[in-house]
């Protein structure tokens, strides 16, 4: 099944910033962008996980048009399917880590699962309030937020820009090894050319579109 379909996408702001992206993702598919700084890649990914409407083109999800779907499908894609890792990790901060992982867990009647904790080497801090934590622990809890829902795309926008180069790695393998169990697709932005290599389809966001690389 296609997850992710692209079409003709084109969208401004102050400035064009891209036009005519065309790209699918099927199961057990990665995509990296990398760009320049104010290329649009976040904008990009706004675009295709529902939060930003192109100016042109179309969006499918799940062989769905995002744009013919009613209020309440969309929704539902929005809170179960799709997981979204951004550059800057919207945590409750009052809360553990433990309480914001639960709340995405809860929202799908998901459990919280262990192993998932263990991996991103969290277990040891997980009741601790997130405004005790360093940046990197932040970062890996909010992962492991995402993932918890069980999402069947993961768009990540820089997820690894807070984390040492060995601890980027092991979180990115742990997406690459979730799409391939659960059979999703992972939308990574990054300014690490050695993580983006890692995906299968390596693109370069310019004015003119998705390039290969
Ligand atoms: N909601 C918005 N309204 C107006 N301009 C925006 C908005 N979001 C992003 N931009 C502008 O679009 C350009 C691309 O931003 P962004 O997609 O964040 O780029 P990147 O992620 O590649 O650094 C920037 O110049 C930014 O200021
Ligand atoms: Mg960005």
């Amino acid at each position: 099944m296609t997850l992710l379909e692209a079409k003709n996408i084109s969208h401004s702001f102050d400035y064009p910033l891209f036009k005519d992206i065309n790209f699918s993702l099927d199961e057990e598919d990665s995509m990296s962008i990398t760009g320049i700084s104010g290329s649009g890649k976040s904008t990009l990914m706004h675009i295709c996980s529902t939060l930003l409407k192109p100016d042109f083109g179309s969006v499918k999800l799940f062989e769905n048009d995002i744009y013919k779907l009613n209020e309440k499908k969309l929704v539902n894609i929005r809170r179960k399917d799709i997981g979204i890792i951004f550059q800057a990790h919207y945590l409750f901060r009052g809360f553990s880590a433990y309480e914001n992982i639960e709340l995405s867990a809860l929202m799908t009647n998901f459990g919280i699962d262990d192993e998932l904790l263990e991996k991103l080497n969290i277990k040891n801090i997980i009741n601790q309030k997130v405004g005790e934590l360093s940046g990197g622990q932040q970062q890996r809890v909010s992962i492991a937020r995402v993932l918890s829902k069980k999402p069947k795309i993961i768009f990540a926008d820089e997820p690894t820009g807070n984390l040492d180069p060995t601890t980027a790695d092991e979180v990115i393998n742990i997406l690459f090894d979730y799409i391939s169990k659960t059979k999703g697709a992972l939308l990574l932005v990054t300014h690490d050319d050695k993580l983006a290599n890692k995906c299968k389809y390596k693109k370069y966001l310019s004015i003119d579109g998705l390039i290969d690389r």
